[in-house]
């Protein structure tokens, strides 16, 4: 098995993709909510441009249904190969990277989904992709993230503890973890930031609208997966 931090760039990886984070019944469930999610808001808005970030292979560009103008971004390319050739509901595909979406203008939804928001160097650097997409949200606009485990858990402990040692207070800010993708790539040093942090770093152009916790896979009772839903205000300046 390779160790690595991502395998993303890896095509064989990238076709194979779907099938677990998609077809699996284990997830299948989760996606089917973040379809309908998606759908909600395209019901409310007809015609609204949505960017979904950190996209992958497109799977919820390709399958939500209602009329929006598609973009999407991610930095693997392999993955985006796949976006670009699967059927369903056409999109514009852009190879970037999260932290800089400045020259895409800005969007009525910007949504990211699954594990994108774990993958930075540090968690110093946690906050920057999620302000960068903050800042891609028109005024008025919706903001959907997807939150997996186990920083699904994580929202259930204090970001703030006493501890058990000295003075002042000890802050938790994410879970770092290692797994394993199907059986060929040792992925390790994913962060799962505190729901807390990442809140914090929304806050300044975001209005928090409510946590959605996914319904429960059958398939996979004890993994709670959730999703924030934030507005920018109508009033706000664009920036
Ligand atoms: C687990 S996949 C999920 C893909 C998609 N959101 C889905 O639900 O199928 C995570 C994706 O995030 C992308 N990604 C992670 N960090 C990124 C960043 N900073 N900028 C752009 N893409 C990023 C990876 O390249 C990968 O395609």
């Amino acid at each position: 098995m390779t160790e690595t931090r991502l395998p993303y760039d890896d095509p064989e990886y990238a076709d194979g993709h779907d099938a677990d984070f998609h077809a699996d019944p284990a997830n299948a469930v989760h996606s089917r909510f973040e379809l309908g999610m998606i759908e909600e808001l395209a019901g409310e808005r007809s015609g609204l441009s949505w960017l979904n970030v950190a996209c992958g292979t497109g799977f919820h560009l390709a399958n939500a249904g209602g009329h929006m103008r598609r973009t999407g971004v991610d930095r693997a390319e392999a993955m985006l190969e796949v976006a670009r050739r699967r059927p369903g509901r056409a999109a514009t595909f852009h190879c970037r990277d999260a932290r800089d979406l400045s020259a895409l203008g800005s969007f009525d939804l910007v949504a990211r989904f699954w594990c994108g928001c774990v993958h930075q160097e540090s968690v110093d650097e946690v906050p920057q992709p999620l302000s960068s997409m903050a800042s891609a949200v028109a005024p008025g606009g919706d903001f959907l993230l997807g939150v997996c485990g186990p920083a699904g858990g994580l929202g259930n402990m204090p970001r703030a503890v006493r501890p058990p040692f000295g003075r002042g207070t000890m802050r938790i800010d994410a879970v770092v973890r290692r797994h394993s993708e199907r059986g060929r790539h040792e992925c390790r040093d994913c962060i799962a930031p505190h729901p807390k942090l990442v809140l914090a770093a929304l806050a300044p152009r975001l209005e928090e609208r409510r946590w959605r916790d996914c319904p429960r896979s059958a398939a996979r009772p004890g993994w709670q997966r959730e999703a924030l839903h934030l507005r920018r205000p109508t009033g706000s300046a664009t920036q």
